[in-house]
């Protein structure tokens, strides 16, 4: 029997090509598990009014490890042509998948790692006031309280009347009283002292474990009173127990400029659900962009590694399939650290950094060219050759190993 459980879930577009390239690389670092393919995205909705099938959350909660590629998402009423006629008008409404995974399983912790691979085309560089250029290193790890805040599902176009009611109980709801129901879109923003808790002591305890000097707290409480008062209030009160840490409390619209000016001053950075999306999506932007941005989601019992990226649609056709797999590689390396195999994350994320370095093969992406057929023709890797590259690089990393083990065994 296999040592591990993985719920695979490639899910819709260029998820079905990078998750395939992960398994070979978990593969070829003996990684001992067994991979059961379960079914999620768009065409489940098509077919089943139902983009997370029952059978998909029974897998999950029964193994608890989870391997996601990206699902389509698609505005109502798109969603709603798209039904298979005879489940249309029987009340089956659309709900993001990955969000609903987050929600079912309280996957209340979302680790959003952006740290540079030296010799990256794509790292950010800044001009010196003196002349040239410099690299900055960016190491930042985004804590992004993954079930609340404004992605907590709790909206209304044309709230009913009792919402109206209590919402005029509001003083600042007075401009709004007069407002047609119809044209008024209301979302709520939900933060709990418990789980804002939750989220802070995660980040305090990573900076701690990682030797970071520092937690960002990224909100808005100046505007944001309540909410992002709650968040910045229980960052304070967890960073009490780790006199060591410093926090810093900055306002996400402020932060968006200051990671562009010293990416380097940033180490740990939480925020709730919205700040943490966005902000996790800026950092990335300094390291590769979605190529190499990965992300766990994790819960007290299960957790979900996933690609920060969406299914790309526009390059799901494309064949030879050209996306850069990477973002998916790193995704697999959390996996493999949440559940203990340290070495072989690392003998990953090593090889990974190899080829990125040595800059010989690189997808589109990292040519900054466009995707598209022509890519290849233009020197881009595709998604195969990429994973090729670092396999090669894990096997002659694996025949040093070897090499030194048996020269210190004579
Ligand atoms: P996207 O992340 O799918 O793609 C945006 C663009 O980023 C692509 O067109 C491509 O230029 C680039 N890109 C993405 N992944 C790449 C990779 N691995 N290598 C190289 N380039 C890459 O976001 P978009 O286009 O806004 O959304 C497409 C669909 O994905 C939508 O239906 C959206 O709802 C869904 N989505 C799903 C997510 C998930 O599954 N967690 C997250 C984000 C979007
Ligand atoms: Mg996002």
């Amino acid at each position: 029997m296999a040592k591990h459980t993985v719920v695979t879930m490639p899910g819709d577009g260029i998820g079905n090509q990078v998750l395939p390239e992960a398994l070979r690389v978990l593969k070829a670092v003996g990684f001992d598990a067994e991979y059961i393919n379960a079914d999620i995205g768009w065409e489940c909705w098509c077919k089943e009014g139902n983009a997370l099938p029952h059978r998909t959350v029974d897998l999950l909660a029964k193994h608890k490890l989870g391997l996601f590629g990206a699902i389509t998402s698609k505005p109502k009423k798109e969603a709603e042509a798209e039904l298979r006629p005879e489940l249309k008008g029987k009340g089956y409404s659309y709900f993001s998948p990955i969000v609903t995974m987050r929600q079912r399983f309280n996957l209340d912790t979302c680790i959003r790692p952006c740290i540079s691979f030296p010799g990256n085309p794509l790292n950010f560089i800044r001009k010196k006031p003196g002349g040239g250029f410099e690299e900055p290193l960016v190491n930042v790890l985004v804590f992004r309280q993954n079930t609340e805040g404004l992605y907590a599902g709790v909206e209304w176009t044309n709230p009913p009347d009792s919402v109206r009611a209590a919402l005029a109980t509001h003083v600042k709801f007075k401009p709004f009283t007069s407002v047609p129901g119809s044209d008024l879109a209301i979302s709520v923003r939900i933060i709990t002292r418990g789980a804002a808790h939750k989220i802070c002591k995660a980040a305090f305890e990573w900076a701690k474990k990682y030797g970071y000097k520092s937690v960002t707290v990224c909100e808005k409480p100046n505007v944001l009173r309540e909410t992002s008062g709650m968040m910045e209030e229980a960052a304070r009160s967890v960073a009490r127990e780790y006199p060591g840490i410093a926090l810093w409390s900055t306002n996400i619209d402020a932060q968006t400029m200051w990671l562009t000016k010293n990416p380097e001053d940033y180490g740990v950075v939480v925020a709730s659900n919205l700040f943490g999306d966005v902000i996790s999506d800026a950092f990335a932007g300094l390291i590769g962009g979605l190529g190499f941005a990965a992300s766990g989601n994790i819960g007290d019992e299960v957790a979900v590694f996933e690609p920060t990226h969406g299914s790309a649609p526009k390059y799901a056709e494309v064949d030879p399939p050209i996306v850069n797999p990477i973002a998916m590689f790193l995704s697999a390396v959390m996996m493999l650290e949440h559940v203990g195999e340290l070495a072989q994350a690392r003998r990953i994320r090593e090889a990974i950094a190899e080829v990125v370095k040595e800059g010989k093969v690189r997808t589109y992406d990292m040519m900054r060219i466009p995707g598209g057929a022509n890519a290849i023709r233009q020197g881009a890797a595709s998604t195969v050759q990429m994973t090729d590259a670092i396999l090669e690089k894990l096997e002659t990393a694996g025949e040093l190993a070897y090499a030194g083990s048996r020269r210190s065994s004579v």
